[in-house]
């Protein structure tokens, strides 16, 4: 008789245990970005909300600025980097194909021999890790997975692009998942419209650079204004599917954190949303620009290390971009 195979017996509730930022060195002002495109301090705050943010210095490698976040993460959850079972990265930016750089930040951190592997689901890949993570630990195969989400934008964004440079930034932010004796973290609410893809994009492919007379690094162009009308009202109907799906109404989040995509974007889906008066609400992308897989991670730790947060509240997490692409969840803040 053909033996069963043993099904992984995995726990019933999980939730984030640390958080950690790494927010690169050097601040980049408006003035500066204006000094390449046609643009000005006062369209760039107005438009998108953006006052500040910070590009990576040659040292701050995506690698480098991950493993810092991630040991924030770790010390913070108080798990050691051999108690790590699986290193999910959510990156665009890391501008080696293969392998995935989760393996270097592994080895780095002593996680070795953990499963280690990059995720690409743009602006939406920590929560779509976050989401992974979870359902490891809740099936049995894994205890602790460290999630991050990490970018160096400043890389793949063309100074000269006066629809993108002023928007995309740098940084890294890392938490550590694990089990729980309730519910940290809710049901995910995810999806992808490949209709969509050219949105948001690496505007040539690699074949296409080697085919050019005179052959220049790929960089991102964004349709933007379709992707602003998209988010800031297709994005609240995913969040409020988050809650129902979590059991929860507004009246029960402490903390909203929404992708930090552009301030109008962050506004109008607290509008659409309804957001009681107490709800705080991440508004990073005014120091931090938008640092795409990185952004709710960071905005998160802001809240917690300014004490606007606290650990034990109740936070939405949203995050979309390219793809398009998106994932929202109810957790738990550590
Ligand atoms: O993170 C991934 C997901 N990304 C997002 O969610 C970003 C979504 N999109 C946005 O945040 C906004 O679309 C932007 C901030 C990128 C642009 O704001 P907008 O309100 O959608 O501007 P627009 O593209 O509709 O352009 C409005 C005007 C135009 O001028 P006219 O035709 O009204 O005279 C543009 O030429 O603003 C002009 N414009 C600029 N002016 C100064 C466009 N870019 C710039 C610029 N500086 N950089």
């Amino acid at each position: 008789m053909t033996a069963a195979i043993a099904t992984a017996q995995g726990v019933g509730h999980t939730r984030i245990h640390g958080i950690g930022a790494f927010r690169p060195s050097r601040i980049v002002t408006n003035d500066e970005i204006c000094e390449h495109i046609d643009s000005s301090d006062e369209w760039i705050r107005t438009r998108s909300g953006i006052i500040e943010r910070r590009f990576a210095e040659p040292h701050e490698t995506v690698q480098m600025m991950s493993v810092e976040a991630s040991r924030k993460a770790l010390q913070r959850a108080d798990v050691d980097p051999g108690q790590i079972d699986c290193v999910i990265v959510a990156t665009v930016s890391h501008l080696l194909q293969t392998p995935a750089v989760a393996t270097l930040v592994a080895e780095e951190l002593g996680c070795t021999p953990a499963p280690a592997f990059d995720i690409s689901a743009a602006c939406a890949g920590f929560c779509h890790g976050v989401s992974l993570a979870s359902d490891m630990i809740r099936s049995g195969n894994g205890k602790y997975v460290l999630v991050i989400g990490v970018e160096r934008l400043s890389d793949i964004t063309d100074p000269t692009d006066r629809g993108t440079a002023f928007i995309f930034a740098d940084g890294a932010g890392a938490v550590v998942i694990g089990p729980a004796d309730v519910e940290g973290i809710g049901p995910v609410v995810w999806g992808a419209d490949g209709s969509k893809f050219d949105l948001i994009r690496q505007n040539e492919t690699w074949i296409d650079v080697l085919d050019m007379e005179e052959p220049e690094m790929p960089t991102l162009r964004m349709d933007g204004n379709p992707v602003f009308r998209w988010a800031s009202f297709e994005m609240a109907k995913v969040a409020r599917e988050a809650l129902d799906r979590a059991g929860m109404t507004v009246d029960d989040l402490d903390v909203f954190v929404p992708h930090q995509a552009n301030m109008r974007i962050i506004d109008a889906m607290a509008r659409a949303l309804k957001l009681p008066e107490h709800v705080v609400i991440a508004r990073d992308i005014a120091y931090q620009g938008n640092t795409s897989a990185a952004s709710v991670p960071l905005a998160a730790a802001a809240l917690l290390e300014s004490g606007e947060a606290k650990s034990g509240d109740t936070a939405l997490f949203i995050a979309f971009g390219a793809g398009l692409s998106y994932a929202a969840q109810v957790v738990t803040l550590p």
